[in-house]
């Protein structure tokens, strides 16, 4: 029997996304529309609460990305699901649910940078530092995370618990 155990609750969450988004507001001040890009399916729900949590004007963009175990050294992430309208010369944000091994957001940061952005951005609502194997900044950061296997608030277990208002630690 696997049990929950919440650690980061949905007002906490709440709060630090409103930071977030005034942080992101001061960054691009007078400017936009900025491009949040989401890679589905986990960055959808916080890239919905941050998305009202600023006011600069945003458009929404998702991908698809399948990225692989890591096991080769290149190759290990493929697009799903592109675009729907082109990046070039437009501000970016990528919207991240979690970043682990930094696997998914090297590869796609590989590809937004062939698409000619004038800015590019990071932000991602967990950040597991210890797993790392591709070095990523990551711009604007919700929380630092030990390493133990989350979900809810948009992250799953085998596409199960996305809709989980908290953060929770999925034990056994
Ligand atoms: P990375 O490529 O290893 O950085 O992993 C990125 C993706 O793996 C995230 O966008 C998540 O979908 C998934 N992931 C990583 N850690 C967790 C976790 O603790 N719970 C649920 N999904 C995770
Ligand atoms: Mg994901």
């Amino acid at each position: 029997m696997s049990t929950l155990r919440v650690l980061i609750p949905a007002e906490k969450i709440r709060t630090r996304i409103q930071e977030l988004g005034a942080q992101i507001d001061r960054d691009y001040s007078g400017g936009g529309p900025v491009y949040l890009v989401g890679v589905l399916k986990g960055a959808s729900v916080f890239m919905a609460d941050l998305a009202r949590a600023m006011k600069t004007p945003a458009r929404m963009e998702f991908v698809g990305i399948a990225s692989y175990d890591g096991k080769t050294s290149s190759g290990e992430a493929r697009l799903t699901k592109d675009l729907d309208h082109p990046v070039q010369g437009h501000d970016v944000i990528v919207v991240e649910d979690i970043v682990d091994t930094g696997i998914t957001l090297a590869y796609f940061l590989q590809v937004l940078q062939q698409r000619k952005p004038k800015s590019l951005r990071i932000a991602a609502l967990l950040d597991k530092p210890s797993r790392r194997k591709r070095q990523v900044h990551v711009d604007y950061v919700g929380f630092e995370v030990p390493d133990q296997f989350l979900v809810g608030y948009g992250l799953d277990y085998e596409e199960d618990y996305r809709n989980l208002p908290d953060v929770c630690i999925l034990e056994g």
